[in-house]
């Protein structure tokens, strides 16, 4: 029943998988250096490929996106947890960490729990960094394997999209998440006087240029698949888990295939996972600390609130965003939901 993964990469993965970015950096390079670029939000560029646009010189990034789709194989018992960055990827992976391997620690005290030590990044690994690792993350050949990823749906590997595999997808309000990828991106710029400022930050995001974007493509990619196949993929948003993160969990563990037994049920294991994946228990657990690619585990934690972008948008910015969420989610309830 449990899912086996390395929570927290060795140094020596990792300079491994330094050494295999740069030798697929180098292999795409001519192809993806031809595609049309713009200045990048946290990294240098962002690259245009199959109409979105991707990271370069990053573990996920338009070299590591062309490189799954060469070469990775998906498993039909595979589950893959799609999102946008800053739509609640580290929570969602912190959840379903959590719920896949509940078996594993059930008989051990809180603290040895891997998320009560480690970043949930570290435990659930992305499916683009597999083509970086020496030896695959997933040893157990019993369980599923459980990846997230940032790519839309229509740049999965022909091998995800042919096996039938489950995906969950989490979006949430595009003006929380714009917010939310403005404050990341200026806290990986080292050198103020590099700091964006926040209308500028608007209006690439108006224009689709964000890492994975643009928002409202990725979001609508995944959802309509949501919609012709819910067996599938489960449709979530932020939002909605935010509001009732128990109800929420218990969908989401049976889609997953973990569904919680009337006696988890009874001995409050529900309750003792929201707690565990809970922004104030994982910020603190983060508060030090970095991931092995430099990142400050603290980036991922900063608000963890739904509507923070009234505290950052003018008027005029969110009737904006409001407009061409409309436009572009036109015929969709998406609209009345999570989206404006
Ligand atoms: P804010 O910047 O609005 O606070 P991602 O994980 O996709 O990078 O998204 C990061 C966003 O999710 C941040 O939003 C972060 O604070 C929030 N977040 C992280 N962990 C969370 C949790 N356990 N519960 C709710 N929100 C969380």
């Amino acid at each position: 029943m449990s899912s086996v993964t390395k929570p927290g990469l060795e140094d020596d993965d990792y300079q491994g998988e330094e050494a295999n970015l740069a030798l697929i950096f180098d292999r795409y390079k001519d192809r993806f250096t031809s595609f049309p670029k713009e200045k990048g939000w946290m990294t240098e560029d962002l690259y245009k490929y199959q109409g979105f646009w991707h990271q370069s010189k990053n573990v996920v990034s338009v070299e590591t996106v062309m490189a799954t789709q060469d070469t990775f194989q998906a498993l039909p018992t595979d589950i893959y947890l799609a999102t946008l960055p800053k739509s609640g990827t580290t929570w969602l992976k912190a959840l379903v960490f959590a719920t896949a391997n509940r078996n594993m620690y059930k008989d051990k005290p809180l603290s040895a729990h891997p998320l009560q030590t480690s970043n949930p990044h570290s435990c659930l690994p992305f499916v683009e960094c597999e083509v970086l690792r020496t030896s695959p993350t997933y040893v157990n050949p019993h369980s599923p394997r459980i990846f997230a990823t940032h790519m839309p749906y229509t740049s999965l590997p022909q091998s995800v999209l042919d096996s039938g595999c489950r995906i969950v997808y989490m979006c949430r309000n595009p003006k929380d998440v714009l917010v939310s990828l403005f404050h990341f991106a200026n806290k990986l710029r080292v050198n103020s006087h590099d700091l964006m400022t926040f209308d500028v930050a608007f209006e690439m995001f108006t224009k689709g240029v964000i890492p994975n974007g643009p928002y409202w493509d990725h979001v609508k990619g995944y959802y309509k698949v949501g919609l012709e196949q819910p067996k599938r993929l489960m449709f979530l948003t932020y939002e909605d888990m935010k509001m009732d993160t128990a109800k929420k969990l218990r969908r989401l563990a049976k889609f997953v295939g973990y569904p919680f037994t009337e006696e988890e049920e009874a001995k409050g294991m529900v309750e003792e996972i929201v707690s565990l994946c809970s922004f104030e228990n994982l910020r603190e657990v983060n508060k030090d600390g970095a991931l092995s690619i430099g990142i400050p585990n603290q980036a991922f934690f900063r608000e963890g609130k739904v509507g923070d972008w009234r505290n950052h948008l003018t008027v005029e910015m969110s009737q904006i965003l409001d407009q061409i969420t409309k436009e572009k989610f036109h015929g969709l309830d998406l609209i009345t939901s999570a989206c404006m």
